[in-house]
């Protein structure tokens, strides 16, 4: 997939050819231009639009260059590049990091969605260990084996899952948890070697989070590592009851589906899968995946072709016909239309605020009050590293305002920095990194804004009234 893409250096800037046509920058790989039109998605002289989809079992990985869209492993600050923002480089402002909310996608990992007919190669997790283990809140009484999963395959079981091996659908894998690692390194590289903002050690001003799920809870414990990798204690990874959790679609709500459905009702919607009547068929009858959920989005071929190359696999064939196979040409589209999707349900579709409102408002709002209690000198937290979904990653882009969102990676990430100078009117100003990039936004970039503004930008998404909003 690399193979259309060539890397040329000039000086010490490296632009990327694409198809031999458009030159881009690492940063301009976010954002192409042309997304908000269906035709981006069939145009195959775009190919990955400079994104790289390919990663081997073993990590870690990154793209090259620095800062690059890569689907299997997100680019983050790292010390290398990391610039202070503007007014601070140039010397117009002085001033002091003094809160990061950081939020992160899970790793890579094994798909969740497994071919109707079944899938043509095997996945191997016997390289990873998901542990799993309970034990008393003190160092003294029992102390629990560390007991792990081990995924195995009976013949006696008649059921089969549709693919061989030994992983479970989604699980972290190995080169998930060895990207996690790096992330944290180059976290503390930047946050606490260089800023000073993260402490040597875990203590009571940091604080984190994940989803319910075994893969942002396994990313936890691989990130934190890189963090801290001397560390030898225990630590909390706050989770909200999973029935009314305010990440990852946890609490119920009809709105949710009622919105999406309007979503996926319009002319824009329906031209999408107009320009790709022809792949959808070709792949429907390739891979027996006919049915709507293949079919009415591209996130199922989306997650089952990238789980493949993100971790060292090949695309997937008929497991009838071993030499009808997913073309590279064939996954770049799906990729493209992807990406319209995502730029689509959170940026540019009529009901994108109402849509963000109703499935990620409750959690913008918990952002606002962190940055609030900031404001106020009231904060009982430096550090905050919440580890979230791609679900969870678009939405607050959208609200941010993002010029263009494409499908928000493997560890993609969120970095809310608060900057506090000695000006009087207004003393705390925010920088937001998007997977190290300042957000280009409706709003201008988002390099050094006052930290007031940037909660009015948000706020419009936290509904008054979730529970009314939610019927
Ligand atoms: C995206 O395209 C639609 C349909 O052509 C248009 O109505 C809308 O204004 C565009 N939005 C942006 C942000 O460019
Ligand atoms: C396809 O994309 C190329 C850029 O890669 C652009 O020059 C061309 O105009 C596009 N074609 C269509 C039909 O949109
Ligand atoms: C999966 O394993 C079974 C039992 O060993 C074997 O018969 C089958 O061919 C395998 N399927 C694939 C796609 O490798
Ligand atoms: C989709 O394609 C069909 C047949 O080509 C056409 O009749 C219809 O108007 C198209 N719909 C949209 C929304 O583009
Ligand atoms: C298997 O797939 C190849 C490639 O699409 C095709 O040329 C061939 O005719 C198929 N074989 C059968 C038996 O369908």
């Amino acid at each position: 997939m690399t193979s259309i893409m060539q890397m040329i250096t000039l000086g010490s800037v490296t632009f990327c050819l694409i198809g031999g046509v458009a030159a881009l920058s690492a940063e301009q790989s976010f954002y192409p231009p042309a997304l908000n039109n269906t035709a981006y998605i069939a145009n195959s002289s775009i190919g990955t639009y400079g994104g790289i989809y390919r990663a081997p079992t073993n990590g870690p990985t990154e793209g090259t260059p620095y800062g690059i869209y890569d689907y299997c492993s997100m680019p983050h600050p790292r010390a290398q590049e990391y610039a202070l923002p503007e007014p601070l480089e140039q010397g117009r402002a002085k001033g002091k990091l003094v809160y990061l909310e950081y939020l992160q996608r899970h790793q890579r990992r094994s798909p969740y969605n497994i071919l109707p007919e079944g899938e043509n190669q095997a996945y191997q997790c016997d390289s990873v260990r998901p542990y799993l283990y309970a034990g008393p809140n003190a160092a003294s009484g029992v102390q629990p084996i560390p007991m792990y999963a081990q995924t195995y395959q009976d013949h006696t079981n008649p059921f089969t899952p549709g693919v061989n091996g030994t992983c479970q659908y989604p699980q972290i894998t190995i080169g998930g948890v060895q990207d996690g690692y790096r992330h944290g390194r180059d976290l503390w590289a930047v946050y606490g070697q260089k800023l000073g903002l993260i402490p040597r050690e875990p203590n009571s001003r940091v604080w984190f989070r994940s989803s319910n799920s075994p893969l942002t809870q396994a990313t936890a414990g691989a990130v934190l590592r890189g963090v801290w990798p001397e560390y030898h204690g225990a630590l909390p990874l706050h989770q909200m009851v999973s029935s009314v959790d305010t990440v990852n679609e946890g609490y119920s709500c009809s709105a949710v589906s009622s919105t999406l459905s309007d979503i996926e009702s319009t002319t824009e919607w329906k031209a999408h899968l107009n320009v790709t009547a022809e792949l959808r068929s070709i792949l429907g009858s390739m891979l027996g995946a006919t049915d709507s959920s293949w079919q009415g989005t591209f996130d199922h071929f989306s997650d089952n072709f990238q789980a493949r190359l993100c971790n060292g696999y090949e695309l997937p064939c008929s497991v009838a016909n071993a030499s009808n196979c997913v073309t590279v040409d064939m996954a770049e589209e799906v990729f493209r239309a992807g990406d319209w999707e995502w730029n689509y349900y959170w940026r540019t579709n009529p009901d994108a605020v109402k849509y963000i409102q109703v499935v990620e408002g409750l959690f913008i709002g918990e952002i606002i009050s962190r940055l609030q209690a900031v404001i106020d000198g009231k904060s009982t937290v430096d550090y905050s590293h919440i580890f979230i979904h791609d679900g969870d990653i678009g939405p607050i882009l959208g609200a941010l305002g993002i010029d263009v969102l494409r499908w928000p990676a493997m560890g993609s990430n969120i970095a809310f920095e608060i900057w506090e100078t000695k000006e009087k009117q207004s003393p705390f100003y925010a920088r937001v990194l998007y997977s190290g990039h300042p957000v280009q936004s409706i709003y201008g970039t988002l390099d050094w804004v006052p930290l007031s503004q940037l909660v009015d930008i948000l706020k419009r998404y936290v509904p008054d009234d979730i529970v009314s909003l939610c019927g």
